[in-house]
């Protein structure tokens, strides 16, 4: 059976409601129980550092969601468990990413677009309080996905976009350095290309004023805390102020919320009470107490392993030397591919047969006499030198009738030693450059 790798990041820039438990946490561990998949659940810190510059606060959700998704079942030797900043081949990849991604792109990546709008809006420059950082945001998710060659991706709606941009970053790369990727001894192409996974029968939590609940809106209700805090929460949930034994909508937060803790007949069960005309205050209990269940015995787990932080590094760093023995190698492969392996290997592919040669190039430079390009064959070896124009518009023309005409199109007064030009040398590099700058307007196309 082929295993198919399930990778997501948890940006570890707060702590955990029971929006998060319901729409990811609970899933995410679920899904990783299945037999055929390889599980990949990794803290994204570098990620949190985009959004958050209190080390402490960084430092902390670290500890609270390690020890969350623990809590909550997720079993660390079946799942790569694992820490974004503990993987020095994600930001090594983020590098070789970024150097082939479009600037286009990234200018149409959401966050940062959002970011440009509301700057617009206030009447300040387009990119007033933007980081580099935030702009570089989904290249480095490119990065912690392909890092791990991930085959599915789960994500929240808002992170589809993301996922688009690494597979074209991923496709992108693949076209441009796939055939020295095979020089370098790799197979196939340098990376698999993921699919986003949306659950679409997930619920999203309304929080307690009834919008979505999300830290951004403060009002969520933490996974954790006390149950005489979740009591409080719960009983402050926004509802409407019917008599108490008026039949109640379950169109409510509170029954929406009660729901994605119930099973089937607890469900039912509490729509009748609905319909019979529940107060309130009973159906906020109901609610209060069927989180507790769930709840409690992870929250009781939750305080051990926040007592032992040491334990929690542990099960960290065995995660990141498991993902590590996939990247090292893949980006030891990566370095070779780009041109950035050993001196070594290069003197001696570099005379091997088989050996990659580089580009054909043409090149327009100044001299004392005036403005002259040159053409340079893939070993290095110049084939044609112009005589001197007087200037560089001229200069650009001559080239640019060579690169679309030939020799034939070309004033043979304008070459330098018009005698020893090998033609069919010409002819041959001239082909190149022209397949190389179809095969790149492609790549760009498909950007
Ligand atoms: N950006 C994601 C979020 O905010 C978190 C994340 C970082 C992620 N890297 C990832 C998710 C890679 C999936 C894959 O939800």
């Amino acid at each position: 059976m082929r295993t198919t790798r399930v990778l997501t990041g948890i940006t570890t820039s707060g702590t955990p409601h029971l929006g998060n438990y319901v729409g990811a946490i609970r899933p995410a561990i679920r899904a990783s129980r299945a037999e055929d998949v390889d599980s990949f659940f990794f803290l994204a810190d570098y990620h949190a550092l985009i959004k958050v510059d209190d080390p402490a606060r960084v430092a902390r959700s670290r500890l609270e969601i390690a020890a969350t998704w623990l809590a909550c079942g997720l079993d660390p030797e079946r799942v790569t468990f694992y820490r974004q900043s503990d993987i020095p081949e994600i930001p090594e990849l983020t590098w070789y990413l970024t150097c082939v991604a479009a600037k286009g792109l990234l200018n149409r990546a959401h966050a940062y677009k959002a970011a440009v709008d509301r700057n617009a809006e206030a009447g300040e420059d387009a990119d007033a309080g933007v980081t580099a950082g935030l702009y570089m945001y989904p290249v480095l998710m490119a990065a912690d996905i392909l890092a791990f060659n991930a085959h599915k991706v789960p994500v929240g709606r808002d992170q589809i976009q993301h996922i688009e941009m690494a597979r074209d970053l991923g496709q992108r790369f693949n076209h441009l350095y796939g055939a020295a990727w095979r020089a370098a001894g790799g197979g196939g192409e340098p990376f698999v290309l993921p699919e986003v996974v949306i659950e679409e029968n997930v619920a999203t939590l309304p929080g307690l004023d009834g919008r979505k609940m999300s830290k951004s809106y403060d009002n969520t209700i933490p996974l954790f805390a006390e149950p005489a805090t979740i009591r409080r929460l719960i009983a402050s949930i926004v509802t409407d102020s019917s008599a108490a034994d008026a039949p109640k909508d379950t169109s409510s937060n509170v029954f929406q919320i009660y729901q994605a803790f119930a099973d089937a007949d607890e469900t039912a069960a509490m729509r009748r009470a609905y319909a019979d005309g529940i107060s309130w205050g009973e159906a906020k209990q109901a609610l209060a107490e069927r989180i507790e269940s769930e709840v409690a015995p992870m929250r009781e787990r939750y305080r051990e392993l926040m007592a032992r932080p040491d334990d929690i590094e542990a099960i960290l760093h065995a995660g990141a030397a498991r993902a590590r023995a996939l990247a090292t190698p893949l980006l030891e492969r990566l370095r070779r591919t780009v041109g950035l392996g050993s001196l070594l290997s290069a003197a001696t592919s570099g005379g091997s047969a088989g050996a990659r040669r580089a580009l054909p190039g043409v090149k327009q430079y100044r001299e004392d006499d005036g403005f002259r390009f040159k053409l340079v064959g893939g070993d290095g070896a110049t084939l044609v030198t112009s005589v001197a124009f007087a200037s560089p518009r001229e200069c650009g023309q001559a080239l640019a009738r060579l690169r679309r005409e030939g020799l034939a199109g070309v004033d043979r007064a304008q070459l330098a030693e018009a005698d020893g030009i090998d033609a069919d040398a010409v002819a041959a590099a001239l082909a190149e450059l022209a397949a190389d700058e179809a095969a790149r307007a492609q790549a760009k196309g498909a950007a």
